[in-house]
């Protein structure tokens, strides 16, 4: 293994790579063991921060299942948020009358999920959960189930393992905290 620096820009590490690895696991077990009877499991990874933990989690289920993607417009994140949501891509398949999980890699206000589960309610699957990685829930405005959760976190700006920091930092094998000053003085 080769032996990585952590950005300056990276003010500490908050979960690191074999905390992630160990929660990804269980938390394939246990979709693995609720879904064992099933055969159409589909999981819709959100684009494009979903990607990393998606890969890790599909590759630790045991049960068979189909991997898609949606992309959504990013709203404006500002101090005033309006919440709106638009789906820019769709998945490749059809998921009416199949079991659907969307996969998540951060729940923050909640509108995106929100969003999401009513888009997808509306097509009518047999089911459909949630997995989420990571959930600020000093950070919620709409109240949003979440079937599967990796950690709750505090709210400081994340990066890594599919976070950014406009489209930086994304790929790092843990989730750190951002520096202040990065998004104080580069925004
Ligand atoms: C992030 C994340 C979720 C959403 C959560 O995506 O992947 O989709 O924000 O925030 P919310 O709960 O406040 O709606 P982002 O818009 O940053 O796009 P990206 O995944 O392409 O970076």
């Amino acid at each position: 293994m080769g032996h990585r620096e952590i950005p300056a820009e990276i003010e500490r590490v908050l979960l690191d790579e074999a905390t992630i690895r160990v929660r990804v696991r269980e938390l394939a077990a246990q979709i693995s063991a609720d879904y064992a009877e099933i055969n159409d499991l589909v999981l819709v990874g959100v684009l494009k921060g979903a990607f990393v933990f998606l890969s890790d989690l599909a590759r630790n289920l045991t049960v068979p299942h189909e991997v898609d993607f949606i992309a959504l417009s990013s709203y404006n994140k500002g101090v005033v948020s309006t919440g709106a949501v638009r789906l820019i891509m769709d998945t490749r398949s059809s998921v009416t009358g199949r079991n659907v999980l969307i996969v998540e890699d951060i729940l923050d206000t909640g509108y995106t999920l929100d969003y999401l589960f009513r888009a997808f309610q509306a097509r009518k699957p047999t089911s459909l959960r949630t997995c989420v990685f990571v959930s600020k829930p000093d950070r919620h405005q709409v109240k949003v189930p979440i079937d599967y959760l990796g950690f709750e976190v505090p709210d400081e700006w994340l990066v890594g393992y599919g976070l950014d920091y406009a489209d930086r930092f994304r790929t790092l094998p843990y989730i750190g905290v951002l520096e202040r000053e990065v998004y104080e003085t580069e925004g």
